[in-house]
């Protein structure tokens, strides 16, 4: 079964294939470079530059995978699949409009999917392929730019919502508090960065643990770390942006680290905490903060100490990419079950069962 998949949820434009479960190919073009200078992504320019280089990533993402252009033959491809939702509205139409012509030239399925979906099965590509078995029952945490959330997953297609984030994504904090402190973007890899220099996490920020629930809240460790700068008003050395103090580069270190720790502590404390009320056999993460390494090494210390396997996306596979959006489409079809032939766009798309 050979699957074309596109993504364009957000700032990357990606398409790939992906045949019986082997990646053929998966180009993704990131528009950090346009989205920098703001900072943020501006959805404007962002659907713009998915119009602009759609037809190119196409064009590479067949080659690659040694389909013939020009496309006009028929049977090359099974099924056109692309991310629905959600995500931008103008950038998931340039995906949508993309597919629905590759679907019409190809004369296959156009099957329209989750986007977090494929950041939770990405998890089963290694080396290139579908290799790791999921093992249901398991729990998958979400932890991406715009949604951080907890799934109970009994098979594929088969979720139970066990909590997300009442405000900002994590990845959205890693942003802000990079915005913040005046560093690079996309803010979580900067963080990192800043983070590695420094193992002392001396500032002591909040670890945002809400009781009784498994929803997350990060806005107000964000907002613990504006008013920490604040509050610091005194030192020399390098400017926020926001708060216009002074922060000394060593000084920056410390707070990314104590930062970082703070989120992936409570992350690490919610996730476990889902895998031994539900017994569950395994914990998946995925998503672009999935890739952060301080994460992946608490959360690996956590899983010996605690007996409980917990695997990671591979890091290529943890922000988005067409591979994932494809594999997506692949299980759904494997299932037998019907696909809506015609779904539109929707922003605001959840995860929901399979029917
Ligand atoms: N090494 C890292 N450490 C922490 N955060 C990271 C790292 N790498 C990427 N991120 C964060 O991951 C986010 C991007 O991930 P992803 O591409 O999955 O998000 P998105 O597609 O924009 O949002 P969503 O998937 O929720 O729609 C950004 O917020 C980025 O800062
Ligand atoms: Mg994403």
């Amino acid at each position: 079964m050979r699957i074309l998949a596109f993504e364009t949820t957000c700032d990357e434009t990606s398409a790939g294939v992906l045949e019986n479960g082997k990646i053929l190919s998966n180009v993704v073009f990131s528009q950090i470079k346009i989205h920098r200078r703001y900072k943020g992504v501006v959805p404007e320019l962002a659907s713009r530059a998915h119009a602009e280089k759609i037809a190119l990533v196409l064009k590479k993402a067949l080659s690659d995978a040694g389909i013939p252009v020009p496309l006009f033959r028929k049977k090359l491809i099974d099924a056109v699949v692309y991310a629905r939702g959600p995500g931008l509205p103008g950038a998931l139409l340039v995906g949508r409009t993309a597919a629905e012509t590759a679907a019409k030239i190809f004369g296959s399925k156009l099957i329209g999917v989750n986007h977090l979906e494929g950041h939770l099965l990405a998890y089963e590509f290694e080396g290139g392929r579908i290799k790791r078995n999921l093992d249901f029952p398991l729990i998958a945490l979400i932890v991406s730019g715009g949604h951080t959330e907890l799934w109970r997953v009994r098979g594929y297609g088969r979720y139970e919502a066990l909590g997300r984030t009442r405000d900002d994504a994590a990845g959205e904090a890693f942003d802000k508090v990079a915005k913040l402190l005046g560093l690079d973007y996309p803010g979580g890899p900067a963080v990192e960065k800043e983070a590695a220099k420094c193992r002392r996490y001396s500032v002591e920020f909040p670890r945002p643990c809400l009781k009784d629930t498994f929803d997350f809240s990060f806005s107000g460790l964000k907002t613990a770390v504006a008013y920490y700068l604040r509050d610091k008003s005194q030192v020399a050395g390098r400017r926020s942006q926001v708060t216009r103090y002074k922060i000394q580069d060593k000084e920056i270190s410390e707070i990314c680290a104590s930062f970082q720790e703070a989120v992936v502590d409570t992350l690490v404390f919610k996730a476990l905490a889902a895998v031994e009320k539900f017994r569950t056999r395994r914990l998946i993460i995925g998503g672009g903060v999935a890739a952060n390494s301080r994460l992946r090494e608490k959360f690996a210390q956590a899983a010996v100490s605690r007996a409980i396997p917990v695997g990671f996306a591979e890091k290529e596979y943890c922000t988005d990419n067409a591979a994932m959006i494809a594999l997506c489409g692949y299980r759904r079809l494997l299932t037998g079950k019907k696909f809506l032939n015609a779904v539109d766009v929707d922003s605001e798309l959840k995860i929901e069962n399979w029917k």
